[in-house]
């Protein structure tokens, strides 16, 4: 995991790369400007030198400094209309000499009043959220690789229908839950024996909500766990970087693998007080397990999984181990 150090170091070289873009945008620019029609070219000369003389004036401290500045001014406001009318003339837009900053509140310094913008909040969290998801093996998988013919369509009295069947309208709820974020549902818990999909369908939804631009973290609850003890015990060096709140936080919260990590009180609180703190916050979450919802009972206790079944919709996954069909497509052919 990166130090804060790290983090923001990150975050300032971004900021730098948009602030040396719009440079070489307002450069690029004007030289395509020029080539179009030169006279623009010897205007924003003009006003380079105006520039100069502006700050040549402000040195000299002599007695009718004002005076000057005023009519340097005024020149310089002339000069940008001829500018801006030539621009319109020949079919650029008007800000074509100056491109906008991507933060327009601080201008891609990442501070306004020597306080930090929010636009610099926003890139130290998404810097978070990236190296979460790289610290725990994500990996995307899709919709489209997700193949409902490995399911059997013969009638299963348990479901009143069949694996396939029943799988078809699992597999449509994640989907429809994907298309519709973040008007979607508070989220699911799917339950079922290995093998069976869960992990690739919630990241198959972790992939196109992420690639509608919101944050996703996905993490085991061996390794969330494992993290909470980390800082909360040894107080790690990012220990005011609240990286509870990130995932409190994030748009969307998958915890695979719920009831496989160690058991401990510390576990048990830590990942419920994720959980809790998501909900009234309409933060959906998606809980992957292999636990049957009284197993989950009897090892956190009624009370928390009461919650989390009244919130979050219960995915009941059927079949049989579709690792089988994954392995038979990677084995070589002769
Ligand atoms: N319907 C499916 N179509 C295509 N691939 C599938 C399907 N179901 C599972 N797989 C593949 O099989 C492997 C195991 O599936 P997955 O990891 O999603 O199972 P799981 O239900 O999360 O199991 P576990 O409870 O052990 O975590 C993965 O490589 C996954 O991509
Ligand atoms: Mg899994
Ligand atoms: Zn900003």
């Amino acid at each position: 995991m990166l130090s804060k150090k790290e983090i923001y170091k990150q975050a300032y070289k971004e900021l730098e790369h948009r602030r040396l873009k719009r440079q070489l945008d307002r450069t690029n620019n004007l030289k395509i400007a020029s080539s179009i029609c030169p006279e623009i070219k010897i205007l924003s000369t003009s006003l380079s030198k105006t520039a100069i003389a502006l700050s040549k004036s402000i040195l000299s401290n002599s007695s009718n400094q004002s005076e000057i500045i005023k009519r340097i001014h005024e020149e310089n406001v002339k000069v940008q209309n001829q500018i801006n009318k030539l621009l319109i003339e020949n079919g650029l837009p008007q800000n074509f000499l100056s491109p906008p900053p991507v933060c327009s509140r601080c201008e891609d310094f990442g501070f306004v009043d020597n306080k930090k913008c929010s636009c610099l909040i926003k890139l130290v969290k998404k810097i978070l959220t990236k190296d979460l998801q790289k610290s725990s093996n994500f990996y995307l998988t899709s919709f489209k690789d997700f193949n409902l013919d490995y399911y059997s369509k013969e009638y299963d009295a348990k479901y009143g229908t069949s694996p396939y069947e029943h799988m078809s309208s699992i597999f449509k709820i994640c989907k429809e839950f994907a298309d519709n974020f973040p008007n979607s549902s508070e989220g699911f818990v799917m339950c079922g024996l290995t093998g069976l999909g869960k992990t690739h369908l919630s990241l198959a939804i972790a992939s196109e909500v992420i690639s509608k631009g919101f944050a996703v973290i996905y993490s085991t609850a061996s390794e969330i766990t494992r993290n909470m003890s980390d800082r909360y015990f040894h107080r790690e060096q990012n220990n005011d970087i609240d990286y509870l709140k990130l995932i409190v936080e994030t748009d969307l919260f998958i915890l695979d693998d719920l009831g496989t990590e160690f058991d401990s009180a510390f576990s048990k609180s830590a990942i419920f007080d994720i959980i809790n703190s998501r909900i009234p916050l309409h933060r959906p979450t998606i809980i992957n397990t292999n636990l049957s919802p009284r197993d989950l009972e009897k090892k956190y206790g009624e009370r928390i999984v009461s919650r989390i079944f009244s919130t979050l919709n219960t995915l009941s996954f059927t079949g049989t181990d579709n690792r089988k069909h994954s392995l038979i497509k990677k084995l070589p052919r002769h």
